[in-house]
This record gives C-alpha cells, structure tokens and sequence, in this order.
C-alpha cells in the first residue's frame, strides 16, 4: 500500500488543491492531505475551519483522508509510515522553492521522497493568496473554489468587516 501525504496550509482549499488531490487519489492508495497546524502565515481561516472545509469538499474521494501535522513534514512522514510527499507545480516560479524543500527534506531524512504533480492549466495561476485577495476587494471568485469555501469567505469576511 503506498500512502502519500499531500502537505499545506490551505487557506482556504481552492480548486487547484483539489485538482492536485484528485490526481493523486488515482495514483496512490491513500492520500493523507496534511494541514499545517503552527503556520506562522497568519491564516484567515483557523485550523478547524481549514480541516473542516477539505473533509466536506473531498468526501466524494474515497482514499483520501484529512490530517494534521506541527513542526517538520519529515517527522510526520516518518512516524506516519508515508511513502512519498506530494506537491503540486503550477508554474517555473514554484519550482525554485519546491525544489530547495524537497532537497532540505531528503538532507532531514534520506528516505523521503517528493512528488509533483503539475496541476491542470486553469488553475495554474491560482493561489489561496491571490484568491483572497480578489475577494476582499470585491472580485468574483467562484471559479476558484469550491461552493462550500465561497460561501465560508463570504461569511467570515462579514465576520471581519
Ligand atoms: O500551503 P503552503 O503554506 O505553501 O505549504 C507549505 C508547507 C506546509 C508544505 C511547508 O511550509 C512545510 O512543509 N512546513 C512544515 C515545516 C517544515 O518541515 N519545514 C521544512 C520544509 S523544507
């Protein structure tokens, strides 16, 4: 069984998130979609908001569960028994970062093995970033995320307001 974690702070999920975890439910036979717990990114939405909102939009995909993690990816992989770390490119840009984690995490742990994915075309200018961004100042972004998160932004940003 080969079991892959698919790392982030998904703030909010969007769909080129779940472009790239749908991909890789087809590749192996659990995904673990792992969200950061501790991230310094100031998120938007908490840590329970984040989690529930990807359980609610991936629970059409059977092998894909949704988990937490603090602290170094490696540790997680390594005491979670995972296979491989999976992370999506969108453009030339992302390369360069991803690539330097991926390197820093097999010099933290020789067995760990990064995968990516590319993501499909349309979204590869998405960002959980630029799609609050355009939302905040007033911009449609349904395209972008799912129904269920649109709605949660529309919420919390009259929570916020
Ligand atoms: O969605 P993000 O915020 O771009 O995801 C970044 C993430 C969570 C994958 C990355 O910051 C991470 O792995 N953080 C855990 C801490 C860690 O292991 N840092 C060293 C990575 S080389």
């Amino acid at each position: 069984m080969t079991v892959a974690v698919y790392p982030g702070s998904f703030d909010p999920v969007t769909n080129g998130h779940l472009d790239i975890i749908e991909r890789s439910a087809k590749l192996f036979d659990k995904v673990i979609v792992g969200v950061l717990n501790n991230s310094s990114k100031n998120p938007i939405f908490s840590f329970d908001e984040r989690v529930e909102m990807l359980t609610e939009v991936t629970a059409h995909i059977g092998n894909v569960e949704i988990s937490s993690f603090e602290g170094l990816l490696v540790d997680y992989v390594e005491s979670n028994n995972i296979d491989v770390i999976v992370k999506g490119l969108r453009a030339i840009s992302d390369f360069e970062i991803e690539f330097q984690m991926a390197l820093m995490n097999r010099k933290l742990s020789s067995e760990v093995e990064t995968m990516f994915l590319m993501t499909s075309q349309e979204y590869s200018y998405l960002s959980s970033s630029l799609v609050k961004e355009v939302f905040r100042h007033g911009g449609e972004i349904c395209e972008f995320v799912p129904n269920l998160v649109l709605n949660r932004m529309k919420e919390k940003y009259m929570e916020v307001l």
